[in-house]
């Protein structure tokens, strides 16, 4: 039994700046150093100006790990691709709402990868209003507010962005809801703090973990997460 989200913030580690020549390893690290989710970030070439890395790689992983994969699609027609996430090994996926032109086919989506039984999230770009989210709402497990435009790893975190985490928690408590909401983007052990008193409650982080002891990393970042000094 997998537990998501809680009373506590949670950390999710993004592969995107991990090192590929020992990626088990680096799993295995963040991992015991107690991450319990995994951010994989899925990129086209399309919706995003780069490529990374699609099933293959996240099926490989699956057989070293029982982290919580936590797929970030930043691809366009999502909904293509569903079935082969879940099946090597998807445990939450999460779409762009711009990826997909019809509002009907952003509701559809979200069924189906409920249907196929794992987590449903959205995410929004840091320039797309949060009222886009209004009409899925109740169908979500995961808002993913993104810090930084989707696309590379590395950049600074988008100050303004801390208001669109205050409006979105916000906006769930008026509807009673207690969605997880992610930010990914230009997290560092000296601003981790702000999207967490902001309302969020999964915070990427690559960069900041990959970059030298991902295990010290990891630990440092969850300290500082929960307001802890060291
Ligand atoms: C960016 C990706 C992020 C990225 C974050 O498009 O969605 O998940 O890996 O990297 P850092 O933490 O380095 O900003
Ligand atoms: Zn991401």
């Amino acid at each position: 039994m997998k537990t998501y989200g809680g009373a506590r913030p949670i950390l999710a580690p993004s592969i995107l700046a991990a090192d590929f020549t020992c990626l088990g390893d680096q799993i295995q690290a963040v991992s015991g150093a107690g991450a319990p989710y995994l951010h994989i970030d899925v990129m086209d070439g399309i919706f995003v100006p780069s490529i990374s890395f699609g099933m293959p790689l996240i099926g490989s992983i699956r057989k070293c790990t029982d982290m919580i994969f936590d797929v970030h699609l930043m691809i366009e027609e999502p909904w293509r691709h569903v079935d082969k996430f879940v099946e090597c090994g998807a445990d939450i996926l999460t779409f762009h709402v711009e990826s997909i032109r019809h509002p009907t086919h952003v509701q559809q989506t979200i069924e189906h990868i409920h249907h196929l039984g794992i987590r449903a999230g959205l995410a929004i770009k840091p320039a797309t209003p949060m009222e886009i989210l209004l009409p899925y709402l109740n169908e979500l497990d995961q808002i993913l507010v993104m810090t930084v435009e989707p696309g590379f790893g590395g950049q600074q975190y988008i100050d303004a962005c801390t208001d669109k985490i205050r409006q979105t928690r916000s906006m769930l408590e008026e509807h009673g809801l207690s969605t997880d909401i992610q930010i990914d983007g230009g997290v560092t052990q000296d601003n981790i703090r702000i999207p967490v008193e902001a309302g969020a409650s999964v915070i990427v982080a690559g960069s900041a973990v990959f970059r030298g002891d991902p295990a010290a990393n990891v630990r440092t970042l969850v300290d500082a997460m929960n307001g802890n000094q060291r």
